[in-house]
């Protein structure tokens, strides 16, 4: 199984994908890691690792459109079972979803359809709920809408941060990616279109 990551920001949790590829655990293939824009520690995590890297600035392009079919395109190009939307804080469009088949799998740092978007973590610790945690699904066009793949919930500490929270929560994230891609790696777990 081929799969092309997106990321924007510092991808630790693509690093855990890199590592358990790696290590010999997850029996796919990272064909290449694309960002949104420059200077990402993901894309630099990525080069390290001798991984194919691009990067597609959503700001050098005039419109959201052209944005849109650039990326789908560059994606394309590299013959992708399954695109890995990982920390990738862009939406895109139900073209670019279609031309993947649906096979667009993103992660959430919180238990879906609660508290989507760019906060997910601080959205919940300010709401004041004493349980979140994570969700593994296939995106649609929505801002972290889709088919539910996997969740796991994590108890929110008296008085935790947001910043030691999403680091427990990513440790639980992590772990539930990589098993959703083995499980589609083996055929175990079906891809939404055959
Ligand atoms: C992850 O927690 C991911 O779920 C979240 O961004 C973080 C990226 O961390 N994505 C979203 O909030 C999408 N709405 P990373 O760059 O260290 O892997």
């Amino acid at each position: 199984m081929r799969i092309v990551v997106l990321v924007s920001g510092t991808g630790s949790n693509l690093q855990a994908v890199i590592d358990a590829v790696t290590a010999g655990d997850l029996e796919i293939e990272i064909a290449a890691v694309g960002a949104d824009r420059e200077g990402t520690y993901g894309i630099e995590r990525s080069d390290e690792a001798g991984i194919e890297t691009f990067v597609l600035n959503f700001n050098s392009f005039s419109t959201r459109e052209e944005w849109d079919a650039a990326l789908a395109d560059k994606v394309a190009s590299y013959g992708p079972d399954v695109v890995v939307s990982s920390g990738f804080m862009r939406i895109v469009s139900p073209e670019f979803i279609e031309r993947f088949g649906g096979r667009y799998l993103n992660t959430h740092p919180a238990l879906l359809p609660a508290f989507p978007g760019a906060h997910g973590v601080r959205d919940a610790l300010e709401y004041g709920v004493k349980v979140t945690g994570c969700t593994v699904h296939w995106a649609d066009a929505g801002v972290d809408t889709g088919p539910i793949i996997a969740q796991e919930s994590v108890a929110i500490a008296d008085g935790e941060d947001e910043e030691s929270l999403h680091e427990r929560i990513k440790v639980v994230e992590r772990r539930l990616l990589i098993d959703v891609l083995r499980q589609l790696a083996s055929g175990e777990l079906k891809t939404p279109v055959a």
